[in-house]
């Protein structure tokens, strides 16, 4: 052979093995409206920036006369890439190839992959669309699953991992991203579950479609496990570019600055509006974040998942923040089990990866009643403390209005170790309610005496004086003035240096 026919034999393999599982079964992937591995890798990629390696990897198995079927790649496409001029690795599995199964093989590319992006410090991006362990390999393939989670392990808080779920995934194909730190899913096109349909009708006799089992609405809504649902592959992997531009590449490097038409003295009068007189009025914290961050644009994390609490980014000066506020507009912004969980995983987030809290303080208490007691709100509950303790980043807490009992002490409080902790004048801060404390204090009381009762209380407590007075409120802020006091409050955090006890690690409730 000619070196000539030697470079056009590499050019007709190298073609081949994008081929897949072949025509016909790429044909059934676009017919269930899915794309191919290489079409999503490079849909989330910055234009002609994917590099593949391990493209002609082939698996060694032969059970069921395997051997006959080897396809270059075996099923998962790996290597590496760059999201708005940044490095990120990326691995997709390939349904076309045996159901984006996973083999010991491709398991091996997976781990040369997580293994190159913590080493060189850089985020990796799971797209799974997977059946799971490869059922023809049998340990062989349990092994390799084991690994990648080992290094999902060992990557959490060194590099942001995040999967994307574009298509079924089922089995073991659903621990490795649960153990990653965000998972997209695609509306009406994704599913995970630890057991299909078919093993759930075998063992509980429950009749359930994939989607009613583990589809986008499920996990964004109801089991917490999936933190962002975009209404195609498209939208789901520009949602990834997205939260990857909020996010340093890996712990020893600064969250990423970018410019902003807005500017830092900016005056917030419409809060004014937002926040009702009533404090039993409920309002939209929402409204009350967009008016304040750069350009008025929050990224918002889990918008469907316990929905009293609101966690998500933005960027202040142009500096990513995490936003962690209680939501008057559902459920009065209590604290319950599921915003427990939610707001203590996004603060540990943003400690592992230098990202300062901004806290929105406006919440009655913890949600009371036998549901939430048997369920464990108390260990559910002290997650959030053990997180803002434990955060060493810059935390500012500013109170917009209730701060009541338990749920004030935990939210990012001065004891709690919250570096600036601001307040409006109308804010109230107290063991509980006005009605409550008057029920317990002056129970057999009625009519006038009832009523001075209660308004000696709000006296005493519907204000930020006697939290000011002792310290535990830094500064009393007008609304108008709290896109500015933050930034000042950021800047003036901004070379923090704190640390915990040295320690193997802690050992937070679960
Ligand atoms: C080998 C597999 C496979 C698997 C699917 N295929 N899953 N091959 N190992 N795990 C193959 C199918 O045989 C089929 O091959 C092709 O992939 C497409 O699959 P379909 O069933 O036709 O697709 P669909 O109808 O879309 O259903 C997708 C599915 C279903 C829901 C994922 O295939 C399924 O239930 N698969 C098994 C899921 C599972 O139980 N996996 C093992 C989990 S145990 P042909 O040749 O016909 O095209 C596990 C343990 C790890 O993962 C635990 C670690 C903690």
């Amino acid at each position: 052979m000619t070196l000539e026919d030697i470079y056009k034999d590499f050019k007709e393999k190298d073609k081949a093995a994008e081929n897949g599982g072949g025509e016909k079964a790429i044909a059934k992937q676009k017919k269930a409206g899915k794309q191919t591995a290489r079409e999503r890798i490079n849909m989330l990629l910055d234009d002609d920036t994917f590099v593949e390696i391990d493209k002609f990897v082939l698996h060694d198995s032969h059970n069921y006369n395997m051997q006959n079927n080897r396809v270059p790649g075996d099923g998962v496409v790996t290597g590496y890439g760059k999201i708005d001029g940044r490095i990120v690795y990326v691995y997709a599995y390939d349904f076309t190839v045996y159901g984006g199964s996973l083999s010991r093989t491709n398991a091996n590319k997976i781990v040369k992959i997580q293994k190159l992006a913590l080493k060189n410090g850089a985020p990796i991006i799971a797209l799974n669309d997977s059946g799971g362990a490869r059922i023809q390999e049998g340990v062989m393939a349990l092994s390799g699953y084991s690994e990648i989670f080992n290094n999902n392990v060992k990557s959490s808080g060194v590099i942001p991992q995040i999967s994307a779920i574009l298509g079924p995934c089922a089995g073991g194909a659903c621990y490795s991203p649960a153990l990653t730190d965000f998972i997209f899913m695609v509306r009406d096109e994704s599913y995970m579950f630890v057991t299909g349909p078919d093993v759930v009708k075998t063992v509980t006799h429950e009749e359930l479609t994939k989607e009613e089992l583990g589809g986008a609405s499920v996990h964004s809504s109801k089991s917490g496990v999936a933190h962002f649902v975009g209404n195609d592959e498209e939208e789901t992997l520009m949602m990834i570019r997205e939260l990857i531009s909020f996010l340093p590449s890996n712990n020893m490097e600064d969250p990423p600055m970018t410019s902003t038409r807005d500017t830092n003295n900016r005056k917030t009068p419409d809060i004014h509006k937002l926040i009702p007189e009533d404090s039993n009025i409920p309002y939209d914290i929402k409204k009350l974040i967009e008016e304040v961050v750069d350009e008025n644009y929050f990224f918002e994390v889990m918008p469907q998942f316990a929905q009293n609490v609101v966690v998500g980014y933005a960027r202040m000066g142009g500096k990513p923040v995490g936003i962690v506020a209680n939501q008057p507009a559902y459920l009065a912004g209590v604290l319950d089990i599921d915003a427990s969980d939610k707001a203590a995983r996004f603060i540990r987030f943003c400690d592992c990866f230098d990202i300062p809290i901004i806290t929105f303080v406006d919440v009655p208490g913890f949600l009371p009643g036998r549901d939430q007691e048997h369920n464990g709100i108390i260990r559910h509950g002290a997650k959030i403390m053990y997180a803002y303790v434990e955060a060493t980043v810059p935390k500012i807490t500013l109170i917009t209005r209730k701060a009541y009992g338990g749920a004030y002490v935990v939210m990012s409080s001065k004891e709690s170790g919250a570096d600036i902790n601001l307040a409006y004048p109308n804010a109230e801060i107290a063991v509980m309610g006005a009605e409550g404390a008057v029920n317990i204090l002056y129970r057999s009381s009625v009519g006038e005496d009832r009523q001075n009762a209660l308004n000696e209380y709000k006296e005493l407590f519907s204000n930020p004086y006697r939290a000011a007075e002792k310290g535990y409120i830094d500064e009393i802020i007008l609304p108008e003035n709290t896109r500015f006091k933050l930034i000042q409050a950021l800047e003036m955090t901004a070379n923090k240096t704190a640390s915990n006890p040295p320690k193997k690690h802690g050992n937070p409730p679960s």
